[in-house]
């Protein structure tokens, strides 16, 4: 049966360009599981996009002598060549600065402010005594009152998850100088989150399969929650589409409220784009579609608890009451797929810190397959973890390049040799048919493990198959049968089946490399597509724009065993992944070394 499934990818920050750390929350994730899902038959749209206002890029832009909007097409432009040079197979890659984003973000908050849940109410604010200019609660620092953890910002305590206020911490000071800010009182429209709490909370409950962190996360903020401010005293966002507020200059919509709207923003706009603008509600309305929401664990009240209560009451179902948007009743997220950190030397992996692995250097001189395979088996799904050469090297070398590698190449190599072509099977023994058996019983395995976002587990059981069939081939010794090619034949026939099928097995991790082992087994036309970036332009809009997008409907990976064609002919192959020099575990590349 064929299942709408909705992927979603959080947005980075046009702030620069991406590190390390940073894709292995949403970016890697997200895509090999759309991969999986597309493979698997089903109807899946991944969207995502640049998150491009707010102080964020404010203050970037501050630093590098830009304006914001300088900022945002500089940085955008780099990240969508990141995001390319991974691999990422985005229906629709955008940005938050788009005419259509901005519609679809004040729908809602007029939604919202109709319906009673978005209130104006004072608060106050805080700003730098020497520029007079508002502080974001992002860049205030300070001791969060319930954990005491010195450093927490002034929107929320990573170290207990609690949502803050800045004028709640102790002894703030701004992060980006140091200095202390003064407090004053300023009007702020509020999203009513006491007005959604008994719908949040009911929905909450039926949420319980969700990763053990994000439950936790989730259920402690839903247990305070307090009217939160989403707008602020910033000049760089989306004006507030309320009589009196839209001219004024220094209102803005708060930067988080208007990104988790680019969900849907972005389907909307990938939907116009195919020529079909209705296209998109098949995966937001109705409750017919299950949506997978990937990110960082720095990101997650944002989605469990703020985007949820958005929809509530924008939907008109808080106990308030009140109609549905004009996009109707939105369904809300079925998963929140959330990563750890992935750190260096016991630091979160930031680029604030001066160790910082960014991706284009990555991708220069390892290509995207071995990051991909690291984050997805090394990386941090469900703990913090180092990320250190050595086990980059480790991996890659024993892993990719002698595991997998020399798989493919050996079956390869001695059916070219042996045969010019897929030999024939003859009669199988049991030793055949439980290799065959092992490989094809995997797809069901894996598939479930992948389908719930287990990409760990996922990865060793198809690298246990990997085992077990070079184990098979030395068993077997295919290269000492000169005088029964019969058998010969048929072991390396087995050999390849199973290397076709492990192919398969790998093709949402490494797409790159899957395409090349499908052309070295005799494949052709495209097997796993990749993201095309292309300039596209929006009505009424200055500049066009680089997103990123694809034709993945017409690949041919289909998340099956297919049995492999006798006769195809074999040309030599060459090998498809490259050792790396094991000093590389000591000294890291030039352009990040070690110490
Ligand atoms: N830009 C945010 C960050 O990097 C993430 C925004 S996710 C979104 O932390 F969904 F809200 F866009
Ligand atoms: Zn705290």
């Amino acid at each position: 049966m064929t299942d709408a499934i909705l992927t979603l990818a959080a947005w980075p920050y046009a702030n620069g360009p991406r590190h390390i750390g940073h894709v292995s929350g949403f970016a890697v994730p997200s895509d090999v599981f759309a991969r999986y899902q597309r493979m698997a038959g089903n109807d899946v749209l991944l969207v995502s996009g640049t998150d491009e206002h707010g102080t964020a890029i404010q203050v970037k832009a501050d630093a590098e002598g830009l304006t914001a909007r300088q900022t945002a097409d500089k940085y955008h432009q780099i990240i969508v060549e990141d995001l390319a040079g991974l691999g990422l197979s985005y229906d629709l890659y955008t940005r938050t600065t788009t005419l259509n984003h901005r519609e679809v973000v004040q729908e809602l908050f007029r939604s919202l402010h109709r319906n009673g849940y978005v209130v104006a109410k004072r608060q106050l604010g805080a700003i730098s005594p020497s520029t007079g200019r508002t502080l974001a609660d992002r860049y205030i620092e300070g001791t969060c009152p319930f954990c005491g953890d010195p450093g927490a910002r002034g929107d929320q305590c990573d170290n207990c998850g609690r949502q803050l206020d800045p004028s709640d911490l102790g002894d703030p000071h701004s992060r980006i100088d140091g200095e202390v800010p003064v407090f004053v009182e300023t009007e702020h429209f509020f999203l009513d989150l006491p007005a959604v709490a008994d719908a949040l909370r009911a929905w909450l409950a039926t949420r319980q399969d969700w990763r053990p962190n994000v439950i936790r996360f989730s259920e402690q903020f839903a247990k305070e929650l307090q009217p939160r401010a989403i707008t602020r005293d910033l000049d760089w966002g989306i004006p507030v589409p309320v009589e009196g507020w839209e001219d004024e200059q220094l209102k803005r919509i708060y930067v988080w409220f208007d990104a988790v709207i680019g969900y849907l923003s972005a389907s909307i706009e990938w939907a116009r784009r195919t020529g079909d603008p209705d296209a998109w509600k098949k995966w937001w309305v109705g409750g017919g579609a299950r949506s997978y929401y990937f990110m960082g664990k720095d990101n997650i009240t944002f989605h469990s608890v703020i985007w949820p209560s958005i929809l509530l009451g924008a939907n008109g179902q808080g106990s308030m009451g009140g109609t549905p948007s004009a996009f109707g009743v939105l369904d809300l997220p079925t998963e929140i797929v959330s990563s750890e950190f992935l750190t260096m030397s016991g630091s979160k992996f930031s680029s604030s810190r001066n160790k910082v692995i960014y991706v284009r250097d990555f991708l220069r001189e390892f290509g995207p397959d071995a990051l991909r395979y690291f984050i997805a088996v090394a990386g941090p799904e469900n703990q913090d973890t180092d990320f250190t050469w050595d086990e980059f090297v480790r991996r890659t070398n024993f892993e990719l390049a002698n595991e997998w590698g020399n798989l493919v190449n050996r079956s390869i190599s001695m059916a070219h040799k042996n045969n010019g072509a897929i030999p024939p099977a003859h009669a199988l023994t049991d030793a055949d048919r439980a290799l065959l058996e092992a490989s094809r019983a995997a797809f069901g395995a894996i598939g479930e493990l992948l389908g719930r976002a287990k990409f760990k587990a996922a990865i060793s059981e198809a690298m246990r198959i990997v085992g077990l069939a070079n184990k098979y081939l030395s068993d077997c010794e295919p290269w000492k049968l000169k005088d029964d090619t019969d058998r010969r034949d048929t072991v390396l026939h087995v050999a390849l089946q199973v290397v076709q099928d492990c192919n398969t097995l790998l093709t949402p991790l490494l797409p790159h490399a899957a395409q090349k082992v499908f052309e070295a087994l005799g494949g052709e036309g495209v097997w796993a597509a990749q993201p095309e970036l292309v300039e596209v332009s929006e009505p009424g809009a200055e500049a066009p724009y680089p997103v990123l997008r694809g034709d993945y409907v017409n690949q041919q990976a289909v998340w099956l065993s297919k049995p492999i064609a006798v006769g195809t002919p074999l040309a030599k192959p060459t090998p498809i992944f490259t050792k790396l020099d094991p000093k590389l575990a000591e000294t890291g590349p030039e352009w990040a070394p070690i110490g």
